[in-house]
């Protein structure tokens, strides 16, 4: 695509000139900007489209037109959904959304390391918090599902965390297609504890629960509600995590979120967390643990490393049913979703099926 070209030769140097969080405010800003000229997001949408019905799923009740999702963290406010829902994507997870306003960790909180294909983030949940957020996600206009990533105020104190979720997951349930619960960021101090199988059920059981009342009264079946872990969880720690989430009512698993090891990455020094090429053959094992595991019905949304279309289609292999990526669209720019869809449809047509079919044979194996 001549977008590919344009973007690595031209506007990624001078994007990477700038200091990352002005690079990602100005970007943002000029897609938001161009989306208001007349005739702009129908433009977008054909220049960066890619349509094919061997990739589209339902899944937990929802309808993906593809399975190429933007994570969470690049649109913390929901401002970014109706730009980047032009850009090829089959869904976009907003937030992560606190029960409070939080401006987040001093800046500067974001770092790029060329050398290993990766950033490193330390942003703190910055996010306008829920009240502010239901403003904002009012007045956007829908085209492709939309995840409601929600996750624990910074001045909420862990035992209290339950509440705080519930207050998030309360204001923004009617915008979400699905809900994703964050208990995997390193920049909230003691998030990760609510990893345990413990907290999890208490947790993830209550909003388990208020969904379905939510769902009742708003004479709807319930959303599914995918709950995303870190990559630096033990392997018992994950079965277990793994095992308790859908005893619970989760219908998913997001896997995973950024790591703070940096045993392979000695030069990212800042603290934070970290994303990118290094996490892609943690997250691949993840991916094989979890399906194995679990069976074929926990949908599994893969994220962290997806740089290119043969990592797109191996992360399917290894158990994914979605796919996730932030780090890779900074790096490789606004065509990725067009090229990873691409690659993921010449191999359902060389496999001769769909991708829910792929996704049946694939698990029958296991
Ligand atoms: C993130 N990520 C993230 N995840 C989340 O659940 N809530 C958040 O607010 C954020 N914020 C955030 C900010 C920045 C700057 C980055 C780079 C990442 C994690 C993200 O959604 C994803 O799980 C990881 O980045 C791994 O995927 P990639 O980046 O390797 O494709």
């Amino acid at each position: 695509m001549l977008v590919d070209a344009l973007y690595q030769r031209l506007i990624r140097p001078l994007l990477f000139r700038l200091d990352p969080e002005t690079a990602h405010e100005i970007a943002a800003g000029l897609g938001r900007h161009v989306l208001t000229a007349p005739g702009a997001a129908a433009a977008l949408r054909r220049a960066f489209e890619y349509s094919s019905p061997r990739l589209e799923q339902t899944l937990g009740g929802v309808n993906f037109p593809n399975p190429v999702g933007l994570a969470a963290g690049f649109d913390k406010t929901g401002a970014l959904y109706e730009f980047v829902s032009q850009l090829g994507f089959g869904f976009v997870e907003s937030g992560t959304f606190t029960a409070r306003a939080q401006p987040g960790n001093p800046r500067p909180r974001l770092f790029r390391y060329p050398q290993y294909q990766a950033l490193v983030n330390r942003m703190g949940f910055n996010n306008p918090g829920a009240e502010l957020a239901r403003e904002i996600l009012t007045g956007v206009r829908r085209s492709i599902p939309l995840g409601i990533n929600i996750g624990k105020s910074k001045v909420t104190e862990l035992k209290d965390a339950t509440q705080d979720y519930l207050l998030s997951l309360d204001q923004l349930y009617e915008f979400a297609d699905y809900i994703a619960v964050n208990v995997s960021s390193p920049n909230t101090p003691g998030l990760r504890n609510l990893q345990t199988r413990a907290a999890l059920r208490e947790l993830v059981g209550p909003l388990c629960d208020r969904i379905q009342n939510l769902a009742a009264t708003r004479r709807e079946k319930p959303k599914p509600l995918f709950l995303k872990l870190a990559p630096d969880l033990q392997d018992d720690e994950l079965d277990e995590a793994a095992a308790e989430a859908p005893a619970c009512g989760a219908a998913g698993l997001i896997l995973c979120n950024t790591t703070i090891d940096r045993t392979r990455t000695p030069e990212a020094t800042e603290s934070g967390g970290l994303s990118g090429a290094p996490l892609r053959e943690r997250c691949l094992a993840i991916l094989r643990r979890v399906r194995a595991q679990c069976g074929p019905d926990l949908t599994l949304i893969g994220v962290g490393g997806i740089f290119s279309g043969t990592d797109a289609v191996e992360a399917i292999a290894a158990g994914a049913d979605l796919i996730q990526v932030y780090t890779g669209f900074i790096y490789e720019g606004p065509g990725l979703p067009h090229r990873l869809n691409a690659a993921i449809d010449a191999e359902l047509e060389r496999r001769g099926v769909t991708l829910s079919e792929w996704r049946a044979q694939r698990d029958a194996r296991k």
